[in-house]
């Protein structure tokens, strides 16, 4: 048969076309109506399901109040402070049970009893899940989500009703000693992250407790330290993280800090408590003060605090509870006509509240689940994606399969550290240590020595001996792993022993401890093949010995999975994908709070915050420091491109569009962060600012579009001479890269006012 002619075809196609289009275009109507439909009924079932919920809220609330009613002013105000280490009062008249808490940030504590002593022979190891900052550096909210459901199950199970975490203060310093509970220098994934952790826990039932609440930046003289801020600070550092909790996570309890903020307590603080949390955030939960952080009965009466929580140990094993300042003077106050009964009922409706969401009264918790295989291997994989890689020169890593021998060297490849840290200690179920790990990995096809190389005591040094086998050993291995940084220990009578990641102590300096830079060099010098894993809770200064390590591992405090990530690193089973959620200065001078002597505060104990809203990247990036690593930075064994941006604006929104193609030959993945720059503003602003971040996970050769949306929340800044938040008209520059530092794409969208 002839081809049509060219008329022919066109004719053709055109009705073709023409009939796709009427197909289609009966197609969309139908999807229309679909849509509509669909709307509709959700809509209808939204107004009903917000329906349902506001009737449910009004019949907590009538329940609420028949039982304040029934309530002597005794029994109130035995429920407003602590009836035992981790309790604070019900009454069983009632049905109102105690309220049990627990810590902590990364699984659930070890059983006090009532008396804060470590209970004997009772069923209280648990998960130990990688600490706060593993997490975080994950930068995976869904991992969050995962993270905090195995808490809340766990605690659950251990029939806690309230877990003690997230922690969430800012990271400021490198040397605060809880910079491990931690999340990040940065605002935004804080939030990100902590609402996730909320939401986990939440959904089994128990409650978060967002924490410590405001300003508890350093440990050094936490409780007696006055910190100082611009009202700018407060709003765009150290503010968003509990804002998102409150508002987006939904966080039922938060727990006041031990310092004082603008010369008041942080629990007896009108304006974070009352004005800020309560009122401008809407938080309906209670507020419990750090343990033992109440000074005066008005002020916390008066002043936010719900709940005095503590235990004062020289009173031990007989504290006597009634004296707490939220107890018997309370009802010596109330029936004296000093204090309004309306006020204690106030927060008896506020823990109430808790304990109906918690289905404490009225309901059935989910019994939760304990040291399950699940939970484990949520913990793993948090390890796996929170272990960032920061170094690989010549690709000493993974190691390949010609390695047959490794001499696994240093005092934090073999010890556990669960234990450690302070209240966020756990009693693991189990841990496996990097060497054990590594041993796991190896099978029997690699020989596998061991040398401690340095031993840990506070302040100890070189130990020249320990120093020589360790530099024999490597001599003789194909590769050698040093295993070492920070570490922490935990002895009640004596916490600062060799702890340099511990509550209530800060590090001296960014020094490796223990002699360990003279270890290195030596092992470095003995085997230039040389791999240095980090644990901690931060950075370490590297200068002495990181121009000769090929292959540099940060692994924080990985959970009780963390041997077997690491070792799954090493030997490229698994490709690294975490960033570091905090800029590593190259020398603790560089970094801001200690840069401008704004740490750890004057003799008289008041510390001013000179650094403001240059914290972390927003310091080094402004002005121009050359961090040793820079916030967001993380290597992995492939190579991500990054390509077609797109940038757009419209109602104070922007949206920004790329592809990243995984240009390399193994599986992993890539987070690009997304910045804001003003282009000109009536106040300075920092360089840049992260305001979105996306992971994604390609094989070779694969791509993704990435699309990512900007609210007018991300380009607008706190300016303190209007005391208000302000979205500036004019140009901004969408920043998207894969570290503070290292832009790939950049874009700029003009806003209108
Ligand atoms: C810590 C809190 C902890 C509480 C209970 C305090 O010393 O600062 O984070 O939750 O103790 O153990």
């Amino acid at each position: 048969m002839d081809s049509p002619s060219y008329a022919e075809h066109n004719t053709k196609q055109y009705e073709t076309s023409h009939a796709l289009i009427s197909n289609l275009k009966s197609f969309q109507m139908k999807i229309k109506m679909r849509l509509q439909i669909l709307l509709y009924f959700s809509l209808v079932l939204l107004t009903k399901a917000q329906a349902q919920e506001s009737i449910k809220e009004k019949n907590v609330d009538a329940k609420i109040n028949a039982l304040i009613s029934k309530m002597t002013l005794e029994e109130k105000v035995n429920m407003i402070h602590a009836s035992s280490s981790f309790t604070s009062g019900g009454v069983p008249r009632l049905g109102i049970p105690e309220l049990v808490t627990s810590d902590g940030p990364h699984g659930v504590r070890l059983e006090h009893g009532r008396d804060f002593e470590p209970d004997k022979n009772v069923r209280d190891s648990s998960t130990y899940l990688p600490t706060g900052i593993c997490l975080a550096s994950t930068w995976n909210p869904l991992l969050g989500v995962e993270f905090g459901k195995v808490l809340g199950s766990e605690a659950s199970f251990r029939g806690k009703d309230v877990i003690l975490g997230p922690g969430i203060n800012i990271i400021r310093t490198p040397l605060n000693g809880r910079n491990f509970e931690y999340e990040s220098e940065d605002p935004y994934l804080v939030s990100k992250m902590a609402v996730g952790y909320t939401k986990g826990v939440q959904s089994q039932g128990v409650s978060a407790c967002v924490k410590h609440y405001l300003a508890n930046n350093q440990e050094t003289n936490r409780e007696t330290v006055n910190v100082h801020m611009s009202e700018r600070a407060l709003r765009e550092i150290y503010l968003p993280g509990f804002k998102a909790v409150v508002q987006e996570g939904g966080v039922n309890t938060l727990m006041a800090s031990y310092n004082k903020f603008r010369g008041q307590w942080a629990s007896e603080n009108d304006y974070l408590l009352n004005k800020i949390l309560k009122k401008e955030f809407g938080f309906k939960g209670l507020v419990m003060s750090d343990w033992n952080a109440v000074h005066n009965t008005m002020e916390a009466l008066w002043n936010g605090l719900d709940l005095e929580m503590g235990t004062d140990i020289s009173m031990l094993p007989n504290p006597d509870y009634r004296k707490f300042y939220m107890a018997d003077t309370v009802v010596k106050l109330v029936r004296q006509g000093k204090v309004p009964e309306y006020l204690i009922d106030e927060k008896v409706r506020r823990i109430l509240y808790v304990m109906f969401k918690t289905s404490m009264i009225d309901g059935k918790r989910a019994k939760g689940e304990y040291n399950t295989k699940a939970h484990q291997q949520t913990a793993l994989k948090v390890a796996e994606e929170g272990i960032v890689l920061l170094k690989n020169e010549q690709n000493i890593l993974p190691l390949s399969s010609s390695v047959k021998s490794i001499a696994v060297i240093g005092n934090n490849a073999d010890r556990k550290q669960a234990i450690g840290g302070g209240s966020s200690q756990v009693k693991a179920f189990y841990e496996i240590t990097p060497l054990q790990g590594l041993k796991n990995s190896a099978g029997n096809k690699i020989n596998i020595t061991y040398s401690q190389g340095y031993k840990t005591e506070r302040g100890g040094t070189t130990d020249a001996s320990l120093i020589q086998q360790a530099a024999d050993a490597a001599s003789k291995a194909d590769v050698a792993i040093v295993v070492g940084g920070w570490t922490h220990n935990y002895i009640f009578d004596k916490w600062g022993d060799d702890a340099y990641d511990a509550e209530g102590v800060d590090k001296p300096n960014m020094q490796m401890p223990f002699g360990q830079d003279e270890l290195i060099k030596a092992v470095l010098k003995a085997n230039p093949k040389t791999i240095v894993v980090l644990m901690g809770g931060g950075p370490v200064d590297m200068s002495q010995w990181i121009n000769n390590a090929k292959g540099i591992i940060q692994a924080w405090y990985p959970g009780m999975e963390g041997g077997n990530a690491l070792a799954k690193i090493i030997f490229g089973q698994v490709n690294p994908s975490g960033k570091l959620t905090m800029s590593f200065p190259k020398k603790l001078e560089d970094s801001p709070a200690h840069k401008l002597g704004a740490y750890p505060g004057d003799d008289k104990k008041n510390v001013y915050y000179l650094d403001d809203i240059y914290v972390g990247y927003r310091y080094y990036d402004t002005y121009k420091v050359e961090p040793q690593f820079p916030f967001g930075f993380g290597l992995s064994y492939t190579t991500f491109s990054y390509s077609n941006l797109k940038v757009s604006a419209a109602n104070r929104k922007a949206t920004v569009t790329y592809t990243i193609k995984n240009t390399g030959k193994v599986a992993g993945a890539d987070i690009s962060q997304v910045y804001v720059h003003q282009q000109k503003s009536a106040l300075p602003r920092p360089e840049k600012e992260l305001k979105g971040f996306q992971k994604v996970f390609l094989q070779p050769g694969e791509s993704k579009t990435i699309t990512i949306t900007l609210d007018e929340n991300a380009f607008q800044y706190f300016n303190d001479n209007l005391n208000k938040w302000v979205l500036e008209p004019g140009k901004f520059d969408l920043l998207v890269g894969n570290s503070s530092k290292d832009i790939k794409l950049s874009g700029t969208v003009s806003l209108e006012n």
